[in-house]
């Protein structure tokens, strides 16, 4: 056994001596290189960490992903809100971008394809009220308050609600048109209904 420990030993580094297990086993020796500390740190903090992370979320309430789901989904749902009434809002800057003479044709066009049938020409009024005279039923004539009874309708009285209908654009458009007509009094137009708004 002498012998081949001082073969072994040929092997063994001076500076490794101290790590030289106790027992040879046929003559083979083995060096105890022990984990680093960092390691063995990381190792038992994951095992305790596991523990708490299991008993809170088993035991102790810890929200579970559904919750957690729920919470985010309140989160979007309020950013869809806050998104969809910053772009509902009627955009004076772009109202005025649509409020052009050149664009005027196009905004005839969307008038006849969509408010013709119940508004007739030049809004004259039918089943709709006229919209050539100075009364108004539901908004005070100006573009901005025409633009939420376009937009939401007013449905249990017959006016569809365009804002998820038309694109937005056209809405403008619309409302241009609208501006070109108002306070044009036009012949055989309806009788006006609501309260009679003073020329702007
Ligand atoms: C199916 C029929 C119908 C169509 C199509 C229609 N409207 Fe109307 N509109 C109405 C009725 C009815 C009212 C009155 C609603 C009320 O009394 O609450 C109205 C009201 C309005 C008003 C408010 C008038 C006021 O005196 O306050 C505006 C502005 C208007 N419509 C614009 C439009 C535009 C622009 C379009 C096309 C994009 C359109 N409408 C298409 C039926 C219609």
């Amino acid at each position: 056994m002498s012998d081949s420990n001082k073969d072994t030993d040929l092997h063994v580094e001076a500076d490794e001596k101290h790590l030289l297990l106790d027992h040879t086993y046929d003559g083979i020796q083995e060096l105890n290189h022990p984990l680093p500390k960092w390691w063995n740190f990381l190792f038992y903090a994951g095992i305790v960490y596991g523990f708490g992370y299991w008993t809170y979320y088993t035991f102790l309430g810890g929200p579970t992903l559904v919750d957690e789901m729920k919470e985010d989904l309140v989160v979007i749902r309020q950013a869809q809100q806050e998104y969809k009434r910053l772009t509902e809002a009627f955009k004076p800057d772009i109202y005025a971008q649509w409020n052009k003479p050149e664009h005027s044709q196009r905004g005839l066009e969307v008038f006849e394809e969509n408010c013709l049938q119940c508004h007739a020409e030049k809004g004259k009024g039918d089943v709709g009220p006229n919209l050539s005279d100075d009364y108004w039923l539901l908004t005070d004539g100006s573009a901005e308050s025409n633009y939420k009874v376009v937009y939401y309708g007013s449905e249990e009285n017959g006016m569809p609600a365009w804002g998820e209908v038309l694109a937005s654009e056209e809405i403008y458009l619309a409302l241009s048109y609208l501006e070109s007509i108002k306070n044009t009094f036009q012949p055989d137009g309806k009788e006006p209904q609501g309260e009679k708004i003073g020329q702007e």
